[in-house]
Parts: structure tokens; sequence; C-alpha cells
């Protein structure tokens, strides 16, 4: 029975990339069989402009509906002007927490032709190779109260909640655990536990699920000193799992490592494997339009979607190797040019991973 693939192309970069990695999931489809079909619906500032609103109910529907879907990026500066509640990002925070996305995977890995294009010198992240596993519908992002308010002084007060509770950690480190089982073996599990009561939580709750893994090592860092050992010494970790907020930051100085925030993808999974897949970059609104975006971020999300929700381990490789073959012929978007290396537009290098696939 054929999938049903919901696409979300947002703003800005985001419909010239995922343009490309529809191309590359039509070709598995029309040259290699593989079942699926497309919907296609609105998200962020282009559903605001549409509808009014960053996430309409029909956009829902579709992406409960779907087996898996693939999102461009959202946000940009038309709509920055507009509340915090109605604003393109809600699209995507309300699309994670109505279908209970959870668990946020982002690999950052160096791809060895790219080494010279990382901020660290190339013996640092050669063979780089983490898996950063951020708590995704919880924590600050989603606790309340949170708002602003007038104290009675007349002053203006901002204020967010921090909380999770025991089965949000406990089903976050058990996708860690899980993961770091098939890699290398290792979690880090970053917190600020010296200070915040709910990352102590964290931290005990972390330890107790890690009994259940005994072949995994378990180590805990505090995430000021995790963020200065990424840059460090990255090569020290394999599978980082850790809340929202620090995940999100986390994510970004580990994507850098790589040379490219463009090259990265990433995975947003229920409990039972459905799944959301975006690159971790942003819509680049000063770029959009200009045909020099890197698709390669969506178009690997694209290999994730096939690994983590459709079972198909063969056509996620079958789209690495494409994208190994690409780099390997010289082939740059702007964003990862060196020199000697050939400069490609957008679409061309979705053309390229394309003819690469067979
Ligand atoms: C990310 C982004 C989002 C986040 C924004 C766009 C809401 O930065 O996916 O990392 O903060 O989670
Ligand atoms: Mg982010």
């Amino acid at each position: 029975m054929s999938k049903t693939i919901l696409i979300l192309p947002g703003d800005g970069i985001g419909p010239e990339i995922v343009t490309e990695a529809v191309k590359v999931l039509a070709a598995l489809r029309d040259d290699f069989g593989l079942a699926i079909e497309f919907d296609e619906a609105l998200v962020g500032g282009a559903a605001i402009d549409a509808t009014g609103g960053p996430l309409p109910d029909a956009t829902l529907d579709l992406a409960r509906q779907a087996d898996a879907i693939l999102l461009g990026a959202v946000g940009g500066p038309k709509w920055e002007p507009l509340d915090i509640s109605i604003r393109p990002e809600k699209g995507l925070l309300g699309l994670r927490s109505e279908l209970n996305l959870f668990a946020n995977l982002r690999p950052a890995i160096l791809y060895p032709q790219l080494a010279g294009a990382s901020s660290l010198k190339a013996d640092l992240v050669a063979g780089l190779d983490i898996m950063i596993v951020r708590e995704l519908t919880g924590g600050i992002y989603f606790g309340q109260p949170r708002g602003i308010r007038e104290l009675d002084s007349g002053e203006r007060q901002g204020f967010n909640t921090l909380v999770y509770s025991e089965s949000e950690i406990d089903r976050i480190a058990r996708v860690a655990f899980d993961i770091a089982r098939k890699r290398g073996s290792r979690v880090c599990s970053v917190d600020k536990a010296n200070v915040l009561e709910t990352t102590e939580l964290w931290r005990e709750v972390v330890t107790a699920i890690g009994a259940d893994f005994p072949d995994v090592e378990l180590t805990h860092m505090y995430v000021d000193n995790a963020a200065m050992q990424l840059v460090k010494w990255p090569k020290q970790f394999d599978v980082m799992v850790t809340t929202n907020m620090f995940g999100d930051i986390l994510s970004d100085c580990a994507a850098m490592l790589t040379g490219s925030i463009g090259m990265l993808p990433s995975a947003s999974l229920d409990d039972r494997g459905k799944g959301m897949y975006e690159p971790i970059h942003g819509s680049a609104p000063d770029i959009a339009g200009t045909g020099t975006a890197n698709p390669l971020a969506t178009i690997l999300s694209v290999a994730m979607m096939l690994r983590y929700s459709l079972d198909e381990a063969a056509m996620a490789e079958r789209i690495e190797s494409a994208v190994d073959r690409v780099l390997d012929n010289g082939l740059r978007t702007a964003d990862i040019m060196s020199d000697g290396m050939t400069e490609v537009s957008c679409d061309a290098m979705g053309d390229a991973v394309v003819s690469a696939l067979s």
C-alpha cells in the first residue's frame, strides 16, 4: 500500500529546497518502486497570508493522516511584527505538540569532502558523528504559565516556566539509549542540575533509565560545559540527550562544526515512529529566491524519513550515497563552496542528486 507524505514547503527558501527533495522522492517512486503519494499544505507565514493563522485546521488534519511529513522552513521578517502567539514559528511548534513529536534527532556528521568548511581545525572534526536527541514537546517552550504581565509597580515582567514530568524525561531518555545501542553506545545527558530543580529531576530520571541499558555508558554534563566541550573536542560525544531549549542551542553549535548548517537533516518522532522531517536550518529570507540555497539538508531529511518512518533503509542509503557522490564530484552550493570546486544552484544540486541515485 502506498504511503502518504505531506509536503509543507513553508517560507523563505522552504519552497525551493523542498522542491529539490520532492524531485528525489519522485525519482525513487518512478525509477525504484517506492510506493508513495504526496499531499501538500500551508504552514507558517504562507499559511498566515492565506488563512490568517500559521497552522490551519486543514493542514493539521492532513498532518494527522499522513505517514510522514516533510517541512521546509518557516518564518521571515515580514511576519516578525505579529504577536508571538500567531507568528509562523507557532505553526511549527503546534505541529510538534499536536502530533506528539517529542523526540527530535539531530545528527551532526562531517562529510570528509567538507572538512575545510568547518570553523574548527580539520583534525578536531575529521570523522565527527554526533547524534543530538532533543526533547521537543516539553520544557520551557511549552510550560505554563507564560506571558508578559504588569506588576503593581507598573513595570512589565516576562515569565516562562521550565517543567518536565518524569514520564517526559523517561521516554526521551529511552530514545537516546536505544539510538546509542546502534552507534557508539555512549550517552551524555546535558542539564543544568546545579541550578535548576527541573533538570535535577532530569538527571535523576535519566540515571534511573540508564540502569536498564547497562551496555550503554552514561555521563552527565552541565550545559555550559557541554557548549564549551562541543567546540573544544567535539569527537568526545556519541549521543547527547537534552531538554528542548538546550537542544535548540547545542544543535546549532554542533551543526556549525560540520561546516554548514545547510547540510544537516532532522527527524521529529512520536512514540510509534511517525515523524516530521526538516532541515535544521531556517528559512534564510536573505537568500530566498536567489536560487543559491543548499537543498542537501532537506534531501538528507528525506533519507531520515525513509529510514525512521517508512522502513526503507535501502532507499535511504541510496540517497546518502548519491549525496556523497555529488560532493565527490566537486559540486557545491554557495554555502559550502571552496577553491577548485564547481558552484551550482539549488536546482542543479537537486538534479545532480537525482542523477546520482542510479
Ligand atoms: C529549531 C528552530 C525552532 C525552535 C524555531 C523556528 C521555533 O530554531 O527547530 O531549532 O526553536 O525549535
Ligand atoms: Mg533552532
